[in-house]
């Protein structure tokens, strides 16, 4: 059996191994083509869409990598409760039954404002997920958040060994502090999401299969990668943006190993190529993640460099996105989109 039929078999495979397939291109047609049956056989042809809702770019983190980090030249913004029910009316009206409230860590929206934003948007559309993407908390504000109707949590781990960790982040932040947060969630009942950049600062491929071990210990409902991005005025900003092609192989990888997980072919992978979201799904990814921000905050919202979607009305993002996702073969799902448990 080839490498790529053993991964698919045992949805496992020896470091040795999981390393002479990431670093070579040679069996990446036969990744696609593995990882593309797996997607259809537990998934289908539907592509499911998040709503996503960039509410704050004020953050009291400093991570290196960000463009909306704490000592960062971001022109802030914050959404109001009526701003952000304005966007669940746009995308409920385009058809979208998720709606993901991301932001940076802002203290401004304490646990009782984050309650009452969530409880009105459960309690309008009863019909739909909410996912927060709003970083570190106590197990207990994430219970409330809960309490009050979300479902959902997307918590990128980022990497999961200590030494690069902390290369890419300040002191404060710890690596056993998110991983804590990341069980904290599942035990609350969340479906929880987890990723990394690929191609970030100082990232090696034994830094990479952590990735997927510390995944494989977690089973996360959702895996979001993307590429590094350089951001200007970081510190990383001359550092060179992650490979597309990595980024494609990982997907794949990921679809092996974890059958059943939620993968969005992201944005920033739009952003480094003109099809970069029609081959994340030709890659195995199942979600895409359109923005629902006002257009007027869109381009503030720079984690990184040269985002795309930011000039666009959201009922123009949703035509394109049907038209990109029907190019690859694929179409658009009108469901929830929960994750399928493999018990
Ligand atoms: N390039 C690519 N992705 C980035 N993120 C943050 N900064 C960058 C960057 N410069 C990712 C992080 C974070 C997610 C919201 O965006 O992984 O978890
Ligand atoms: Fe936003 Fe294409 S998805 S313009």
């Amino acid at each position: 059996m080839s490498l790529v039929e053993r991964l698919r078999a045992d949805r496992n495979l020896p470091d040795d191994e999981l390393k002479a397939l990431l670093e070579t291109d040679r069996f990446d047609e036969e990744l696609y083509k593995a990882a593309d049956e797996v997607r259809r056989s537990v998934y289908g042809n539907g592509v499911f869409l998040r709503g996503l809702i960039e509410f704050t770019n004020y953050c009291k983190n400093d991570c290196l990598y960000c463009g909306i980090r704490r000592s960062g030249k971001a022109d802030r913004y914050r959404l109001s409760k009526e701003q952000i029910l304005d966007c669940c009316k746009e995308g409920y009206k385009l058809g979208y039954r998720t709606f993901v409230l991301q932001g940076g860590e802002d203290p401004y929206y304490t646990d009782d404002i984050l309650c009452d934003i969530i409880s009105s948007i459960r309690s309008l559309y009863p019909d739909c997920a909410i996912t927060l993407s709003i970083g570190e908390k106590s197990e207990e504000s994430y219970r409330r958040f809960f309490e009050s109707g979300a479902n959902r949590f997307l918590l990128r781990h980022e990497t999961a060994e200590e030494s690069h960790y902390s290369k890419l982040h300040p002191p404060e932040l710890s690596l056993s502090n998110r991983k804590q947060c990341l069980f904290n969630l599942k035990k609350i009942g969340y479906q929880v999401g987890t990723g990394f950049m690929v191609g970030s600062p100082y990232q090696t491929t034994e830094n990479i299969i952590s990735d997927l071990r510390f995944m494989q210990s977690l089973s996360p409902d959702m895996i979001g990668i993307g590429p590094f991005i350089p951001a200007e005025g970081t510190p990383f900003e001359s550092f060179p943006q992650g490979s597309v092609k990595l980024t494609l192989r990982l997907i794949s990888v990921m679809r092996l190993m974890f059958p059943h997980a939620l993968i969005p072919a992201t944005t920033a992978l739009g952003t480094l190529h003109p099809q970069g979201r029609e081959l994340g799904l030709k890659a195995g990814a199942n979600v895409v993640m359109p923005n629902l921000s006002p257009v007027e905050y869109r381009d503030k919202y720079s984690i990184y460099d040269n985002k795309i979607c930011t000039g666009e009305e959201s009922a123009q993002c949703k035509d394109c996105l049907r038209i990109r996702i029907e190019s690859a073969g694929y179409e658009i799902s009108d469901s929830v989109g929960d994750v399928k448990r493999i018990n």
